[in-house]
């Protein structure tokens, strides 16, 4: 029986990585939404991808929420060589979350636990036009937005877009627009509708779109039957090189491929 799941799973991996062009697809047994085992399991294999593709010298710019806190948990420093020279930075500034699921919390622990180095960037995700000018005129801000937007590898997690708004506290305008455009997810700040057009888009500072088709490495990881839609669209948008996702959310995922 053990084998049967295995070849499920692989089975699962190489139909979505096939109808989407991807690069690797790791699908883990067990469903994230109701089982802890299930995302330890998928931390485990997010933190396995990314360390087998981290180069000496890399940016590795990463997103906040629970899934990438349990990546950096499951981090083991025991890779041949320290990794000194790499860099780990967040992909935006703060979200309003609690401080261990920020992007720069876990950039710093991801940085720590591999032995590389870290730069954070301590302002909100959010800014108002002549705060962002004003933040941009520094130069310590310039420099770190500057090495996040040159990431060689970015690894984002994927949420449901009315969630991320819930927990971003967006204004209730700008929560009514993205309802509205049709947004089902959401990742690094962008929203997504279905098809996987972006339908929203904030003044941040850190990665931008364009970013993110320039980076080499893009790793998106998320898990649960709930997030299916979300890594649909994600997948739409197209700019996935390696999906981490666990078995629950790929079976929702091939019934509609
Ligand atoms: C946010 C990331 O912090 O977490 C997003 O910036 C992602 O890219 C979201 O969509 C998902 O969070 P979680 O907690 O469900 O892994």
């Amino acid at each position: 029986p053990i084998i049967q799941e295995l070849l499920g799973l692989s089975n699962l991996e190489e139909r979505i990585r096939t109808f989407y062009k991807l690069r690797q697809v790791i699908v883990v047994p067990g469903d994230s939404d109701i089982s802890i085992m299930a995302k330890q399991e998928l931390g485990r294999a997010g933190a396995k991808a990314l360390l087998s593709v981290i180069r000496e010298d890399d940016v590795v710019a990463v997103t906040g929420g629970f899934t990438l806190a349990e990546v950096a948990e499951q981090l083991s420093p025991s890779i041949p060589a320290p990794l000194k020279n790499a860099w780990f930075v967040p992909a935006r500034g703060g979200l309003g979350e609690s401080m261990e699921f920020q992007a720069n919390s876990i950039a710093s622990t991801m940085a720590k636990r591999v032995g590389a180095q870290y730069r954070l960037l301590h302002i909100p995700d959010l800014l108002r036009e002549d705060a962002y000018e004003l933040l941009y005129q520094d130069q310590n801000i310039r420099e770190i937005v500057g090495l996040i937007r040159k990431a060689r590898i970015i690894m984002h997690g994927i949420g449901d877009a009315m969630e991320m708004v819930r927990r971003r506290r967006l204004e209730p305008e700008a929560a009514e627009e993205i309802h509205a455009a049709g947004a089902v997810a959401e990742s690094f700040g962008h929203y997504f509708n279905e098809q996987g057009e972006t339908v929203h888009q904030m003044l941040t500072m850190g990665l931008q779109l364009d970013d993110i088709s320039k980076a080499e490495v893009v790793i998106g990881i998320a898990g649960g039957r709930s997030k299916a839609k979300s890594i649909h669209a994600v997948l739409k948008f197209g700019q996935e090189d390696i999906l981490v996702i666990d078995e629950a959310a790929a079976r929702e995922i091939v019934k509609e491929l």
